[in-house]
């Protein structure tokens, strides 16, 4: 699976703590956009999509949240809750984001501009799409 948890830096000091992100360098890409979700009921389920090329890293700047993250071979899910750790997915990843704290702000720092043709979001499209990428290189 394709999504790693990516450490970020930690400055703390008496006054709390600051994270900051540089596009390729704490990332592998270049940052062209940044979007964030919040007021996400309890029971809400978002995502349910890939990305053909987008790559993004996801941060829970606040409260906590699980994202089922699926490529098409085998399917995991993660917890994200430290703002000072983001998960990066840099391929076609299927996505589904659920179990929202009350206040969870969850930040995406993303390599490309908003472009609903990037979007693959039906689960039969990508698991089509997928094996026809793995098709192609083999
Ligand atoms: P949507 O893709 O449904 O959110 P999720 O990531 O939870 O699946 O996006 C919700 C709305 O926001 C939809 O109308 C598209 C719009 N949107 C933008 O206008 N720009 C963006 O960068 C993003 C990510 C979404």
């Amino acid at each position: 699976m394709k999504a790693e948890r990516y450490p970020l830096p930690r400055h703390s000091d008496e006054r709390g703590t600051l994270t900051a992100v540089e596009g390729e360098r704490d990332v592998p890409f270049p940052i062209r956009r940044i979007y964030y979700i919040y007021e996400v009921d309890a029971g809400a389920h978002r995502g349910y999509h890939a990305h053909k090329t987008l790559k993004q890293l996801l941060i829970c700047v606040h409260g906590s949240c699980r994202l089922l993250l699926d490529n098409g071979l085998e399917r995991q899910v993660v917890r994200l809750s430290d703002p000072a750790e983001g998960l990066y997915i840099g391929e076609p990843i299927w996505r589904e984001m659920f179990d929202f704290s009350p206040g969870a702000v969850l930040l995406a720092l993303v390599s490309a501009p908003y472009d609903p043709s990037d979007y693959i979001r039906d689960y039969g499209e990508f698991l089509e799409y997928i094996r026809r990428e793995q098709e192609g290189v083999e």
